[in-house]
């Protein structure tokens, strides 16, 4: 019996769409979802480059699409500009940009579980701030679209441009899984899409002030998240 891993999404059709997907470019791929899940389909946007990117590709393709952004109250100020000239180059209402915000403020999270939360328990931290938020914003929709890139790290390295997100409960896409940091930075030069000004200051990867570091030349680019601790992933991702 084919195995259902949703209502009417089977194992099977999976396979097919993954396949026929590696031969399709990313735009190919957001097409075939916005056909399929919209209005239910949104953009997981941390603002770093593959992001804009994909913003850059949704919007061409439908000005109505949206974007979420988990705003952990610990964004680098960079961070929130770009936000700002997203909205501005492509005239975006604010309703289509939506701010996610966890349950506590610093103050509370300071308050009942201690001050220094990411350097006691980082996973704790960004359980409270990004991935407890995530699940809630995510029940609104049929399927999620992240930046992801399999040649970021090992436990991305099998990442489908189409998925069942078993943890979240619906359709995860992503589509420049097979691009690489050069597909990526053509595109932005190409399409002159804006980028967070810290892409030029050593920091290729970007989360929270607090976790994320500039990288010398040359090192992983992942190198600058939770430095100094064996994590590598805060959650989003499994
Ligand atoms: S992370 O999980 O370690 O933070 P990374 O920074 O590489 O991930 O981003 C991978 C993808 O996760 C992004 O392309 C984006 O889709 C999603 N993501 C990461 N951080 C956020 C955020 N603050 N808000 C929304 N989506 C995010």
């Amino acid at each position: 019996m084919t195995e259902m891993v949703q209502a009417n999404f089977s194992t099977e059709e999976l396979q097919e769409l993954n396949q026929r997907f590696e031969a399709q470019s990313p735009q190919e791929v957001l097409q075939y979802a916005f056909q399929r899940f919209f209005p239910k389909i949104v953009l997981a946007c941390s603002f770093g480059a593959e992001d804009m990117v994909l913003w850059d590709m949704m919007y061409r393709l439908n000005p109505q699409a949206s974007l979420f952004y988990l705003d952990t109250d610990f964004l680098f100020p960079e961070t929130y500009e770009v936000r700002d000239r997203l909205m501005a180059r492509y005239r975006v209402p604010a309703e289509q940009v939506i701010q996610v915000k966890p349950e506590l403020t610093p103050a509370q999270q300071a308050e009942r579980f201690g001050d220094l939360l990411w350097i006691r328990q980082p996973d704790e931290c960004c359980r409270l701030r990004k991935v407890d938020p995530l699940t809630k914003v995510l029940q609104h929709y049929a399927a999620w679209i992240t930046g992801i890139r399999r040649d970021q790290t090992p436990t991305r390295a099998r990442a489908g441009l189409v998925e069942w997100d078993a943890a979240f409960g619906l359709v995860k896409l992503n589509p420049l899984a097979a691009w690489t940091n050069d597909d990526v930075w053509t595109y932005v030069n190409t399409h002159d899409v804006p980028y967070n000004r810290l892409h030029d200051q050593h920091y290729p990867s970007i989360g929270c002030t607090h976790c994320t570091a500039p990288v010398h030349p040359g090192d992983d680019p992942r190198s600058g998240r939770w430095q100094s601790t064996e994590k590598t992933e805060c959650g989003l991702h499994q």
